[in-house]
């Protein structure tokens, strides 16, 4: 397992899915974890099950779609602990299927306002204290969608493209400053709304498994153990990657 002890940082909606598992994993691996979601009982239990489990966590709602909130939660950390040396920045919505031309602005706008426009506030933050520091490390939730064309899903697929584009963008300007900015680009995931979606249509979960090259969805666990990675010294020589999680599917090409 990576070593994070002695470091400092936060996940952004750790209050389920992913979120949580990653907070829980940066804390099993020795760091401080700032835990955030938007809903104020899950960032409390999460917080709950890292302190159980013998890790540090302290929690703080953060709306990802918020400059103000984004500026906060770095200076946060930095108050209570001194420096932010990873954060993974994991909130994203995702969005009904509706094909192109059916599409509505509005729509688009309150996805970005989390995927995109968020992200870019909280790289901003990170990035600009993390070069007070000379060091640090970020990794942002992609998604497979941001790698291949998703028929119905043209706001999130759009989104996660960027998502990527500020990840690769970052690491090369920040290369030579000792930050490194990595993505991770899970396939379909364990989640509760998953869960509950499988099922109440377990046909359709089975043709989902079944296309999968590994015949199985990840476990949030498996997420959260490359966000980790990643932000690890063990990832020291790795900036501006987006690694598949995926049990295959990016090898055929598809989402
Ligand atoms: N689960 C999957 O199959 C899958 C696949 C690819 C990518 N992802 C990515 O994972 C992320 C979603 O996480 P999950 O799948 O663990 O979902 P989840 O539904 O289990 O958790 C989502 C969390 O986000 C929080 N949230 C919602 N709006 C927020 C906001 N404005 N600010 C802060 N927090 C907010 C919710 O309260 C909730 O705790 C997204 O970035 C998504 O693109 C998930």
């Amino acid at each position: 397992m990576p070593d994070l002890s002695g470091k400092n940082g936060f996940v952004t909606a750790a209050g389920s899915g992913i979120g949580r598992a990653s907070a829980l994993a940066f804390a099993r691996a020795g760091a401080k974890v700032l835990v955030t979601d938007i809903v104020e009982d899950t960032v409390e239990e999460t917080c709950s099950l890292i302190r159980a489990a013998g890790g540090i966590a302290e929690g703080r709602i953060v709306d990802a779609s918020s400059d103000e909130d984004a500026r906060a939660v770095v200076a946060d950390v930095v108050d209570r602990w001194g420096s932010l040396d990873f954060a993974h920045n994991h909130a994203g919505l995702g969005a009904a299927a509706l094909p192109f031309a059916e599409q509505k602005r509005e729509a688009w706008q309150r996805l970005f306002d989390v995927n995109v426009f968020g992200l870019m506030s909280f790289m901003k933050y990170e990035l600009a204290q993390m070069e007070k520091q000379g060091a640090g490390a970020i990794v942002n939730t992609s998604s497979m969608s941001g790698k291949n064309g998703s028929p119905g899903l043209s706001p999130y697929n759009a989104s996660k493209w960027a998502v990527n584009g500020m990840t690769q963008t970052a690491a090369l300007e920040y290369a030579a400053k000792g930050i490194r900015v990595n993505a991770f680009c899970p396939s379909a995931t364990m989640t509760p709304a998953l869960a509950s979606w499988a099922e109440a249509s377990p046909e359709e979960y089975r043709a989902v498994t079944e296309a999968i090259p590994m015949k199985r969805v990840s476990s949030p666990e498996e997420q959260a153990a490359a966000a980790v990675w990643l932000c690890s010294d063990e990832a020291g020589f790795i900036t501006g990657t987006l690694l598949n999680v995926d049990g295959g599917d990016g090898i055929l090409g598809k989402q």
